[in-house]
């Protein structure tokens, strides 16, 4: 629900406002985005020309609009990753702790021991242990830019590291950019695809940025996977739907999703740092405490070995507040109890009363 501390909740200051309906009344009636036939697997060309201009410019990645398919979310982009790029008896290489997103659909596939969770430090994945685990594996799923759910960044030693076990392994990284855009200090990192477009597939998503609902996201892929990327798509559902890829593509091409960017990482950077300071001052650290971080729009608030963060979620739920648990992200026998907290669109007062009814 649409309560504190849900995430990529767009209400308020977050929401994409006026101009959205806008540009979606003005485009459905008698533009590009009124009733069509068919039209091509891959996007509409206007959007994945937008798209590549957007994370050439903002996310350094090397692409040209031919390479960019818009998905339904970063969910599909996962899933077509996971039939186009793994053969059966595959073993892929998956982040520990990882988004339920990704691990739910290996955990799908059926066969065993499809994935291999590969643990995370302080620089993020820790290549030389995925080698050791699986020398061969044929695909690597990765946040760099933000560890999915601890918030690190994968060091410069560690990119290189990986791209050179993906060239040596003819192996293929696939790098999830969830909430990229979202830095507080400093500008964001560069894309790894930037680094190695011939080996990563690229996902991004409009999720986090402009509303969950709207379910468009994109893939950028090498271009000897376009065809088998393009096949898969066709199969799952032929196309996206149409109307919402012109308005988003009028969006970005007139300049309102780079302001729109602009003014959710100023509400965001403020409301995270509210968050941190109200949670601080209520909750007794050796019972909960924050991982330092300092981008996207959620925190992970760690909880003490006693505590059960299943039960808590229960809890809070009882109460109106939604929160995640974080030890279902962890690979069996190694989880850690913690609850995932955004700090979307709500107002100040919305977020303190929440936090005070959490902390008690
Ligand atoms: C790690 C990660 N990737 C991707 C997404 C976005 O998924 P989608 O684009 O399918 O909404 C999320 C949303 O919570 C996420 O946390």
């Amino acid at each position: 629900p649409p309560v504190p501390f849900a995430i990529s909740v767009p209400t308020g200051m977050t929401a994409p406002g006026d101009i959205w309906r806008r540009l979606g009344n003005r485009l459905r009636a008698r533009g590009p985005a009124s009733p069509t036939g068919y039209a091509d697997p891959l996007g509409a060309l206007a959007l994945r020309e937008a798209i590549a201009d957007y994370v050439r410019k903002s996310r350094s990645v090397r692409c040209e609009a031919d390479q960019v398919i818009v998905t339904s979310g970063t969910q599909q982009g996962l899933f077509l990753a996971s039939q186009v790029l793994l053969g059966p008896r595959d073993q892929a290489w998956v982040e520990n702790p990882a988004y339920r997103g990704v691990t739910a659909i290996l955990e799908s596939l059926p066969y065993r021991d499809a994935m291999v969770r590969v643990p995370v430090d302080a620089e993020g994945l820790d290549v030389e242990a995925g080698i050791r685990m699986a020398p061969k594996a044929r695909v690597a799923f990765v946040t760099p830019s933000h560890q999915y759910p601890l918030g690190m960044p994968l060091s410069m030693a560690r990119r290189a590291a990986l791209l050179a076990w993906a060239r040596s392994a003819h192996g293929w990284v696939v790098e999830d950019d969830y909430d990229s855009e979202l830095r507080y200090e400093g500008s964001p990192f560069p894309a790894l695809q930037g680094l190695a477009p011939d080996r990563v597939v690229y996902l991004g998503t409009f999720s986090k940025i402009l509303f969950p609902s709207l379910r468009l996201g994109y893939v950028v892929v090498p271009p000897s996977l376009v065809d088998a990327f393009c096949g898969a798509r066709v199969l799952m559902d032929r196309h996206p739907p149409t109307a919402d890829q012109h308005v988003l593509a009028a969006f970005m091409t007139e300049g309102h999703l780079e302001r729109h960017v602009r003014k959710v990482r100023n509400v965001y950077a403020e409301q995270r740092l509210s968050l941190i300071e109200t949670l601080e001052a209520l909750l007794p650290r050796e019972l909960a405490w924050i991982e330092p971080g300092d981008q996207g729009m959620h925190l992970v608030l760690w909880l003490a070995a006693r505590l059960d963060d299943h039960e808590i979620v229960r809890l809070a739920a009882n109460e109106g507040i939604a929160v995640r648990a974080a030890s279902p992200m962890f690979a069996a026998g190694t989880a850690r109890p913690g609850l995932i907290l955004g700090f979307g669109g709500f107002i100040s007062a919305q977020m303190k009363a929440a936090a005070e009814r959490l902390a008690a």
